[in-house]
């Protein structure tokens, strides 16, 4: 694929990363644990053994992370905030050292000109709160909110934009519906429960964040995709109507309808959360911006085994399929179905199985996955989609959750032995394609 698609000189260019994937210092200056040390310390549960206590050790090695990033000229970076890191329990003291850290994060970026977008929450619940219910109990939410505001108070007028959470999705679904993911829970019922606390604690955020009053545009980030039915049988179109409904629908509806998706909700029956009086009014509120992750889109096979989409395009070293496609047929979606405030692609990218040779990464296959992907967003912009950037996933190879160190999703290779980053094939790719897409904004010296 060679095309080359324009993109307008006010659309955003960047990079994601998130506090427990990359930045190790799991126990520096004062943070606090979250489920992600407890979970990944527990024998069984990474697939390779480990843990973030180093990761890339990005708490210490910001300045050179800060670099390449420059070095490439993307105008953004989006990371997320260890709330564990300011405030150890999570509730009581805030950690100032914690602050620091990202205060001075925050002056790299700005002495590069690069916007900084930030999450609150990536995954990492304080385990002082998991002690006490986690998101099970309702009370998380308003701890939530609290250090939502402190953020906003504390650093809302120097980031571009404050995303409450990263894919609340995975948080229910893999952390309590499946085990997967921390803190380890298996139980439908209860994973149900915890998605609503999460959009009530969506909601309760963003008035604190509205009431200290701010520059910074606020929002959510949901991870999402198509739901495709494996066969025309009544079955699979109506597996894909649930998936999509109970997915997708799912985190859009309560906040952009202020109601439950009544698919879903039926489907639920007595797993149905229990919502309090105002809690869909709350999570209702106009949010300046929608994040959208997109990797892969939902096959719907009610067969056994579940018949596989054939892949025209490969897959993935995670085994998901690659299909741009369904990026744009889902933004169309989301377009028609709600009143949608600017978009970003918050995350987007591949994992390969990138080896160094002779002191380069020749990673094509993310090359060829990213521009497919490019494409496919901009003919949804074409159509009417107010999409305002793209931020690749990742700056660097990472802290793959269950999977550990395994899977390498990054633009710059990291060797785990030296901490040495090599930028890869993708990243000289993507600092050529900006040049090409900005011409009067060369690349920031490194
Ligand atoms: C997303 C997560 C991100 C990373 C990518 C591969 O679901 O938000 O942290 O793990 O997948």
């Amino acid at each position: 694929m060679t095309d080359f698609t324009q993109f307008p000189p006010s659309f955003t260019w960047g990079v994601a990363t998130s506090a427990f994937q990359i930045e190790g210092g799991a126990t520096a200056d004062g943070k606090g644990p979250s489920i992600w040390d407890t979970f990944s310390h527990t024998p069984g549960k990474v697939i390779d053994g480990t843990n973030g206590d180093v990761a890339c050790d990005h708490y210490h090695r910001y300045p050179e992370d800060v670099a390449i990033m420059a070095s490439l000229g993307v105008d953004a970076y989006r990371f997320s905030m260890a709330w564990a890191r300011v405030q150890p329990q999570g509730k009581g003291a805030w950690n100032e050292a914690g602050w620091d850290f990202y205060d001075r994060l925050l002056k790299e970026l700005e002495s590069k000109n690069i916007a900084a977008h930030i999450t609150l929450y990536h995954w990492d619940l304080p385990q002082g709160l998991q002690d006490e219910g986690g998101w099970l109990n309702r009370d998380t939410a308003y701890h939530f909110a609290e250090y939502a505001a402190e953020v906003a108070r504390r650093f809302g007028n120097r980031v571009k934009t404050i995303a409450t959470h990263n894919e609340p999705w995975c948080t229910a679904n893999l952390g309590y519906g499946n085990a997967q993911f921390a803190p380890g829970v298996a139980d439908l019922k209860q994973s149900i429960q915890v998605s609503h606390h999460l959009v009530l604690s969506h909601g309760l955020a963003m008035s604190a964040m509205r009431k200290v009053g701010s520059t910074a545009q606020l929002g959510i980030v949901l991870n999402q995709w198509t739901a495709d039915p494996a066969t025309d049988s009544a079955a699979d179109k109506a597996a894909a109507e649930f998936e999509y409904s109970r997915s997708v629908e799912w985190f859009m509806d309560p906040i952009f309808k202020g109601k439950y998706p009544a698919l879903a909700l039926k489907v639920h029956g007595d797993n149905a959360p229990v919502v309090q009086d105002d809690d869909l009014e709350i999570a209702h509120q106009k949010i300046d911006f929608l994040g959208v992750n997109y990797y892969f889109r939902a096959f719907c096979s009610t067969e056994t085994p579940p018949r596989q989409p054939e892949c025209k395009l490969g897959k993935t070293d995670m085994g998901w399929e690659i299909f741009p496609d369904g990026l744009t047929e889902l933004l169309l979606k989301l377009h028609a179905d709600y009143e949608l405030p600017p978009i970003y692609i918050t995350e987007n990218g591949m994992a390969n199985p990138d080896t160094i040779v002779n002191g380069e990464v020749p990673d094509e296959a993310r090359i060829d996955f990213v521009k497919r992907h490019l494409k496919a967003l901009n003919d949804a912009r074409l159509q009417g989609v107010n999409i305002q950037g793209y931020f690749l996933w990742s700056l660097l190879d990472n802290f793959e959750w269950n999977s550990g160190y395994a899977k390498r999703f990054g633009i710059v290779h990291v060797d785990y032995e030296t901490q040495q980053r090599t930028p890869k094939h993708s990243a000289l790719w993507y600092r050529d394609y900006l040049i090409q897409q900005r011409p009067q904004k060369s690349a920031h010296a490194a």
